[in-house]
This record gives C-alpha cells, sequence and structure tokens, in this order.
C-alpha cells in the first residue's frame, strides 16, 4: 500500500514520528511536505496530497496540521477523498469500517505520538464492512458528481 502524508508546520513534529513508524512497519509513503517548521498555509500541501490520493496514484493519505481540522476540511473537498480527522483508536475503526475513510488528518499539538501511533496502525490495518455501509459511500459519492 502506497501512502502519501503531509503536514504543515503545526504538524511537522508529528509527521516525522509517523513517518519513522510508517517505515518500521514497511509501509511506503511519500512525503508531500512541509519539509521544515517554518510557517505554511495548510491547504498548499493538503490539496496536493489529496489530489494524489484522489488519482489513485496513492491509496491512502494522511494529513496533520495543528488541530487537524484544517487539512482535513481541505481533503474533503477533492472529489473522491473521504477523510477522516481522528483522535482516538475507536474513531479510527470505524471510519475505516463505516466510512471506507481514504484519508486520516490528526492534530499534531492535540494528541501525542502514541496515541496518534495506535490511530495510524489501526486505521491503516482495518478493512471496510461493506455491506449497508457501501449504499451510504456510493449517497457520498452521488454528491461529488
Ligand atoms: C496553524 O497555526 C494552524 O492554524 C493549523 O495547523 C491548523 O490547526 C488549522 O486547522
Amino acid at each position: 500500500m502506497k501512502i502519501a502524508i503531509a503536514s504543515d508546520h503545526g504538524g511537522f513534529a508529528l509527521k516525522q514520528q509517523i513517518m519513522d513508524y510508517l517505515a518500521e512497519l514497511g509501509y511506503e509513503y511519500k512525503d508531500f511536505g512541509c519539509f521544515n517548521e517554518e510557517s505554511m498555509d495548510y491547504p498548499d500541501i493538503a490539496f496536493p496530497t489529496a489530489q494524489a490520493v484522489a488519482s489513485g496514484k496513492f491509496e491512502r493519505g494522511i494529513l496533520i496540521c495543528g488541530t487537524g481540522i484544517g487539512v482535513s476540511i481541505c481533503a474533503n473537498k477533492v472529489h473522491g477523498i473521504r477523510c477522516a480527522l481522528c483522535g482516538d483508536i475507536l474513531s479510527a475503526q470505524l471510519t475505516r469500517q463505516h466510512n471506507d475513510s481514504n484519508m486520516l488528518a490528526m492534530g499534531g499539538r492535540i494528541i501525542g505520538s502514541e496515541t496518534a501511533k495506535a490511530i495510524t496502525r489501526t486505521w491503516l490495518e482495518t478493512e471496510f464492512s461493506g455491506g449497508r455501509h457501501q449504499r451510504r459511500i456510493d449517497k457520498i459519492s452521488a454528491l461529488d458528481r
């Protein structure tokens, strides 16, 4: 599974830890920026990352900003993206099972690195449940058209 990952300055430190963790777990990833802790505008990294996932070049995407809110708002404006902002493990599990989310957003100023790693692993390893949830995803997809 190829993963696109990005952060703004508010998520930069947590992104470094999550990239190390992805490598440890054996996932292939590409860092879409930012590349230092200088203040920058999160739409500038969130949109290209979401577009890379929507294009099919990457199966999943992970976005981190200070709260996770700004990047998730941006990502969800890209057709085909279902980006879930998660601050706990159960939400990470349920958004995969119920929403088939293809992007995960987290807040670098909100959660600690151990929680973020557990959320990331759960989100990557949990399968979509399908069934009645597919009908709901189809209704979301219809909104994109
Ligand atoms: C940057 O200061 C901050 O606004 C950003 O990281 C994010 O939290 C926005 O939603």
